[in-house]
């Protein structure tokens, strides 16, 4: 599998390619499965119908990698927090972690009650072609705190904030709570099939960097220290969205960091390439524009150079973008990046 042997820098023919966000909205195929299920939950629970997605990538854009289809919320979901998905709002949960007292209020090995995320890797796995891989996820423990607090989306993370330093030992517990479940989850995943692990941390950006270093990165560390003993031929990749101003002070035992849009990806090979592999970083916006498109890939990839990199946009796609871009991402990444061959 190339997007395996990119990840271990292994020498590969050309640069594997996937896209964060690459099942979704953007594609009619998406939104036409979606109709068969009751909402977005039901969707992920729903193993034909999140089989069905997660392969539509595959099919249609041809990427190297498929990323399981679910969402980093079920986690909350089954420890107990209700959670709905609202059209054009997002994720919001019913209740949310307020302080100590309803720390009490949350599940245990939730990892358990998450039969259907397994069922759909390994129905995944059974389908998809053998060169291709396929990716499971979490989200990190600090990112899926932050929605357990806020309750949705939030663009001053107050109320987590307002934890995070007047009541310190609550945060940590909390975030011990989700890291224990998030090995277990992620152990299952692989034990199901996932040729690779993904941890998203879209909201690292939130903290200043020594207090994302302590309630962040240490359980990120942690969960993968956990992973690399256990299944140490499994690719970990990590994504701590925004950390750019502090790339030099990320250490761990994991094979890939994800690379935001933010900074450049020639920045990021000067700070941290020669650590770990990087995966990145077209900013998706570009996708409105085919020479916007182009001009971006080319930057990238010849910084880049099929060394330690495999290829994937800056954060998700975008519900409205144009899929022929996608289709043609997919194929000037493997054209320019075999002349690095
Ligand atoms: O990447 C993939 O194709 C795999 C599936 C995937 C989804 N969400 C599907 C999804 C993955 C890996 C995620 C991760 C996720 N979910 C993150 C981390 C990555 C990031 O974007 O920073 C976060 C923060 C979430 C939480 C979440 N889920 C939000 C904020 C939303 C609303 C987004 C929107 O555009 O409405 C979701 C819903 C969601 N998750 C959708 C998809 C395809 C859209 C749901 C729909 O069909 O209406």
């Amino acid at each position: 599998m190339i997007f395996v042997d990119a990840c271990l820098r292994k020498k590969t023919p050309y640069t594997p390619i996937w896209m964060m966000r690459q099942a979704g909205r953007y594609l009619t195929e998406y939104r036409n499965t979606r109709l068969k299920a009751k909402n977005f939950l039901d969707l992920c629970q729903q193993v034909p119908l999140a089989t069905e997605v997660t392969l539509q990538p595959i099919e249609i854009l041809d990427v190297d990698a498929a990323i399981l289809f679910s969402d980093i919320l079920v986690v909350p979901y089954e420890m107990g927090l209700e959670l709905e998905f609202k059209e054009n709002f997002g994720p919001k949960f019913l209740q949310t972690i307020q302080g100590k007292d309803s720390l009490l209020t949350l599940r245990e090995n939730a990892y358990k009650r998450l039969e259907y995320v397994y069922d759909c890797v390994s129905s995944v796995r059974k389908k998809l072609s053998k060169d291709k891989a396929l990716i499971g996820f979490s989200g990190a423990p600090w990112t899926l705190a932050t929605y357990m607090i806020e309750g949705c989306g939030s663009k001053s993370y107050e109320k987590s904030k307002k934890m995070l330093y007047s009541d310190k030992h609550t945060m940590h517990t909390l975030l011990e709570k989700i890291s224990s479940e998030i090995k277990q989850y992620l152990a299952m995943q692989i034990k199901a099939g996932a040729d690779a692990v993904m941890l998203f941390d879209s909201w690292a950006n939130a903290l200043e960097a020594t207090k994302y270093l302590e309630f962040g990165w240490k359980y990120l560390q942690d969960i993968t220290s956990y992973l690399k003993t256990e299944y140490g031929e499994i690719p970990i990749i990590i994504f701590p969205r925004g950390v750019g101003a502090f790339l030099e002070s990320l250490e761990g035992k994991f094979d890939v960091l994800g690379i935001d849009w933010q900074i450049s990806m020639k920045e990021a090979k000067r700070k941290v390439g020669s650590k770990f592999v990087l995966q990145g970083n077209l900013e998706p916006a570009r996708l409105y524009d085919y020479n916007e498109m182009e001009q971006g890939v080319k930057e990238i990839v010849e910084v880049m150079q099929n060394r330690g990199h495999i290829f994937n946009l800056g954060h998700g796609m975008i519900k409205d973008l144009p899929r022929v871009n996608a289709i043609q991402l997919v194929k000037l990444v493997r054209e320019i990046s075999s002349k690095y061959a």
